[in-house]
């Protein structure tokens, strides 16, 4: 499968940055082909202009040439995945703004759906299972981005893994990265 891996951290040398390799060694193991979204160094601009503002009477208008391209990014691949650290318990702001701009009405949603086939979503976390299972946080992300996101675009397939406790605790850091070579090697089946 070819599959677009959409990443959103200021470093590529962070914990996140070898998910992200880790992922991507799986994904070639497995036969996959990888398209590398790196949000932050292609310095994608996350706030919406008015040129990407939905027309809710026109499905069919046209966005900005930024838009246009990633869409056809989406288009040529079969799968995609994310990998991002949590911030605020939920999306950091540059994914959550391309999707805004992107997944857009009579493309993503209104009277069109993405034709991807699957869709991952692989978020790292500062905090433990527990914090987020005591507050409801693992719930509300799951809703949010499975179900109001992937689901609601008519990806039929999704899937999010938490990773947690990433913040100071080693055996769990590296567990974290075993886990995405997995994910990459096994989530997307054979090739
Ligand atoms: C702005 C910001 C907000 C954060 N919010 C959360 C949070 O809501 N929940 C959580 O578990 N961790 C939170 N964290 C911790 C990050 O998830 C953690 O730094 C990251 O998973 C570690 O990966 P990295 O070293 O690649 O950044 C936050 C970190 C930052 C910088």
């Amino acid at each position: 499968m070819n599959i677009l891996v959409v990443f959103d951290h200021p470093r590529r040398d962070s914990l996140c940055g070898a998910l992200l390799d880790a992922f991507l060694a799986g994904l070639a193991q497995a036969g996959h082909k990888a398209e590398i979204a790196d949000l932050r160094a292609e310095n994608f601009d996350p706030r919406l202009p008015p040129d990407d503002e939905p027309d809710w009477d026109d499905p069919r208008k046209v966005y900005s040439p930024v838009v246009l391209a990633e869409q056809q990014r989406i288009l040529r691949n079969d799968a995609i995945a994310f990998i991002f650290p949590v911030w605020w318990w939920s999306l950091p702001a540059t994914t959550k703004g391309w999707i805004d701009r992107v997944w857009n009405n009579g493309w993503a949603y209104g009277d069109a759906r993405i034709p991807l086939r699957k869709g991952l979503l692989i978020a790292a976390a500062g905090s433990d299972q527990p914090t987020f299972v005591k507050r409801g946080y693992d719930r509300a992300i799951e809703i949010q981005l499975l179900t109001g996101i992937i689901d609601y675009c008519g990806i039929p397939e999704g899937e999010l893994v938490m990773l947690y406790n990433l913040l100071g605790d080693d055996a769990a850091r590296k567990a974290a990265i075993a886990r995405a070579g997995e994910l990459g090697r096994d989530y997307f089946g054979s090739a």
